[in-house]
């Protein structure tokens, strides 16, 4: 009896938190960022449509990296002002494509190319490279077949080591 009360307990507090989530999702869409490079209308390399990377995002990635890219403790890095730094180094561009939440995301690989590049140019635009080309669902798919796992943590700070030893181009 003890035992299942609570179970139940944790049922209920699950489902507190999932309605929090929810209410913060939703606080999130009346914020609707999704700001083109260029001002309102110009288009953004790479998202076809920035209403559904937009809303691809908030349900499949913000969970863990925040509305605002910053991130949580313990469940996902702070992207913002420093995710596209890892298009500069060799390896950099694979590891965005391949790390769990990338590679394992139930996105098609045509909308997951989107919510990266989307991410990109709303989260760090000052970083990405001039010569950036948008990803594509082909290179996606490709990346994708080779998920980072256990290591990924391991890759990634080698690749931010390597990013500190690279000049700003
Ligand atoms: C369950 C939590 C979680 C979800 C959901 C998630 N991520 Fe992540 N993400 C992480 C963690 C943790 C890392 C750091 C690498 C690692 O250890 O996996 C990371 C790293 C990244 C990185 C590399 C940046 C860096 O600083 O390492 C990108 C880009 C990224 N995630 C994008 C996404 C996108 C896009 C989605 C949605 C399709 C997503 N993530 C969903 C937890 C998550």
């Amino acid at each position: 009896m003890r035992r299942n009360a609570k179970s139940r307990g944790a049922v209920e507090a699950a489902v507190r938190s999932a309605a929090v989530l929810g209410i913060m999702a939703a606080l999130a869409v009346s914020a609707a960022p999704a700001q083109a490079p260029g001002g309102p209308g110009a288009a953004t390399p790479g998202v076809e449509n920035p209403r559904r990377a937009w809303q691809d995002w908030t349900l499949n990635c913000q969970g863990c990296h925040r509305p605002d890219g910053h991130g949580s403790a313990g469940a996902a890095p702070d992207i913002a002002g420093s995710v596209a730094r890892f298009l500069r180094v060799d390896g950099g561009r694979d590891y965005l494509g391949r790390v769990p939440g990338v590679a394992t995301s139930p996105l098609s690989s045509r909308d997951l190319a989107e919510v990266l590049n989307w991410m990109l140019w709303r989260f760090d635009p000052a970083d990405i490279p001039a010569n950036f080309q948008p990803f594509t669902a082909e290179e996606i798919d490709r990346l994708r077949t080779r998920p980072l796992r256990n290591e990924a943590s391991q890759v990634r700070r080698e690749l931010l080591k390597k990013i500190d030893r690279t000049p700003i181009r």
